[in-house]
């Protein structure tokens, strides 16, 4: 990859070397129109394919176009070890690179990279950037109403557990700067599956990063399966409520110390 082809645009004049990370898993029919659709939305920004050692052979047909495009790598991996890990070894690959700006981004065609100017547009004013179908302007076409359910109870439940003002939390495409994954600690995240969006967006904002939600339309795969799965689900509703109550315990504690420091200083 070279220095001046990954420079793109992002705001007035911010020059912005950008990396778009696409996690695979038996995608291989629904890589190479993805791939293309990037490299002509977004000419500017490099690509990296993470592919956990897909049994239908992805991974050698991300090799295959790598091997013509001088702005695309492959991170190969032994086995299917959840989207969280997948993307923590794209942004660690990514941050020591160099790159400014990292993006999350499926491979099945459900985020439209004709959509990804915008949200780099508004990294010219944001540390995170959320894709989001559930703000004004966003939606989501053709999905079985039992997964819109999922999604919206999930981010409501989101929002009122963890006490943050984000509609689309657990949503995968996204654009951060590098600033808000160097300061996050990645070897900390245990987060397997989708929850690790959730994990990101809130330790985006509990360190006081700038987080924009931009709408964005999600369109449902047409070829392939997806791999969402009860174990998903459950890890998520998990992790969400054990980082609630840790927060809530956190605002209680500070609360009782604010409190006992102003009886202290009446009682001087
Ligand atoms: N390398 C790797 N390893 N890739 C994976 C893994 C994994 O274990 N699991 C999933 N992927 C890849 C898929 O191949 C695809 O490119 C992308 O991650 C998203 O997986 P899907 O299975 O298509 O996800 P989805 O459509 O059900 O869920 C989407 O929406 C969720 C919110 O509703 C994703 O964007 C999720 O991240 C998001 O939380
Ligand atoms: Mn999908």
């Amino acid at each position: 990859m070279t220095e001046a082809a990954s420079r793109s645009a992002a705001g007035p004049g911010e020059r912005l070397r950008t990396l778009v990370i696409i996690p695979t898993y038996n995608e291989r029919e629904n890589l190479p129109p993805i791939v293309d659709r990037v490299r002509a939305a977004v000419p500017e920004a490099d690509i990296l394919v993470v592919d956990d050692g897909s049994p239908d052979g992805t991974g050698a047909v991300a090799d295959e176009i790598a091997a013509n495009d001088a702005q695309i790598q492959v991170l190969h991996r032994d086995q299917k070890a959840g989207l969280g890990a997948a993307y923590v070894a794209g942004f660690r690959l990514g941050l020591a690179a160099g790159y400014d700006v990292l993006v999350e981004m499926d491979a099945d065609g459900s985020h439209a990279p004709e959509q990804l100017p915008r949200l780099l547009a508004a990294i010219g004013h944001s540390d995170l950037v959320l894709g989001s179908r559930w703000v004004p302007g966003g939606q989501v076409l053709n999905w079985p109403r039992s997964r819109e359910l999922l999604s919206r109870g999930g981010n409501l439940y989101t929002r009122l557990a963890l006490g943050i003002d984000l509609h689309d939390a657990t949503g995968g495409y996204r654009a951060y700067r590098r600033s808000v994954l160097q300061t996050i600690d990645l070897s900390s995240i245990a987060s397997e599956g989708y929850c690790f969006q959730v994990d990101l967006a809130w330790r985006a904002v509990q360190a006081g990063f700038r987080v924009t939600e931009v709408p964005i339309t999600f369109a449902e795969r047409e070829r392939g399966e997806s791999k969402m799965s009860g174990n998903i689900v459950r890890e998520a509703l998990l992790r969400v409520t054990e980082w609630g109550a840790a927060h809530r315990v956190a605002q209680l504690r500070r609360l009782v110390g604010r409190t006992r420091e102003s009886v202290g200083s009446r009682s001087d």
